[in-house]
């Protein structure tokens, strides 16, 4: 099986879901270690539950972005990590990480991409009137949110929801997604070719 390393930034559900789904028989990758932008994020414990290496590397313990990101890079390299995931990891990130990890790194992102890119996806999409909203995985690119789109999944605006009450059902979506996401990226039907996702033949994989 593949390593996976995840990064997180807070409550780390999406991180659990991916733990839970790589726990059975036949999924293609296992999480190796878990790794936090903030001592305090919840999602750190949960792994350290589950037996995972899960660090925290905190942007206020160095002097710049680019040092800051040398370590998370450094830590994702001692992992052993073959793809890193994403998973409400609140940072932007240099052209150099994004290099370095091309075609290894995906992202879950709570809207229908290319519609509501960046924050506060679902109070955007309430007042857009959307009737579907839902959470897209994609690869990572120089744009953010702008990368091939992996796996998506659909759920429908109700009357009356708010943003909490959308979030919350859009956030069950998106823990069925990421693992049938990340599994299709490790059992090579989907991969990046140039800036686009080229999804495998049935019969090739
Ligand atoms: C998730 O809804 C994820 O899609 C979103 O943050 C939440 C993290 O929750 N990501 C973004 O908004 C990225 N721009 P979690 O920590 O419980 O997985």
């Amino acid at each position: 099986v593949q390593r996976v390393a995840v990064l997180i930034s807070g409550r780390g559900s999406n991180m659990a879901a991916l733990v839970e789904a790589a726990k059975a028989p036949g999924y293609p990758g296992a999480i190796v270690a878990v790794i936090a932008d903030r001592a305090d994020a919840a999602g750190l414990e949960t792994a350290r539950a589950e037996g995972i290496d899960a660090v925290a590397v905190p942007r206020k313990g160095y002097p710049d972005k680019a040092a800051h990101e040398a370590a998370v890079i450094a830590a994702i390299e001692a992992s052993g990590a073959d793809i890193v995931c994403l998973a409400g990891y609140m940072r932007l990130l240099s052209a150099d990480f994004v290099d370095r990890f091309k075609g290894r790194m995906i992202n879950i992102h709570p809207s229908l991409l290319p519609l509501f890119p960046g924050l506060e996806t679902h109070r955007r999409a309430i007042e857009a009137g959307v009737r579907i909203h839902g959470a897209t995985v994609h690869f990572v690119t120089f744009e953010m949110d702008g990368g091939p789109i992996i796996a998506q999944a659909a759920v429908p605006v109700e009357t009356g929801d708010t943003p909490d009450s959308l979030s919350a059902r859009v956030l069950q979506a998106e823990h069925a997604l990421y693992p049938r996401a990340l599994a299709m990226v490790l059992r090579g039907a989907v991969r990046m070719s140039g800036e686009k996702a080229v999804f495998a033949d049935a019969a090739e994989r």
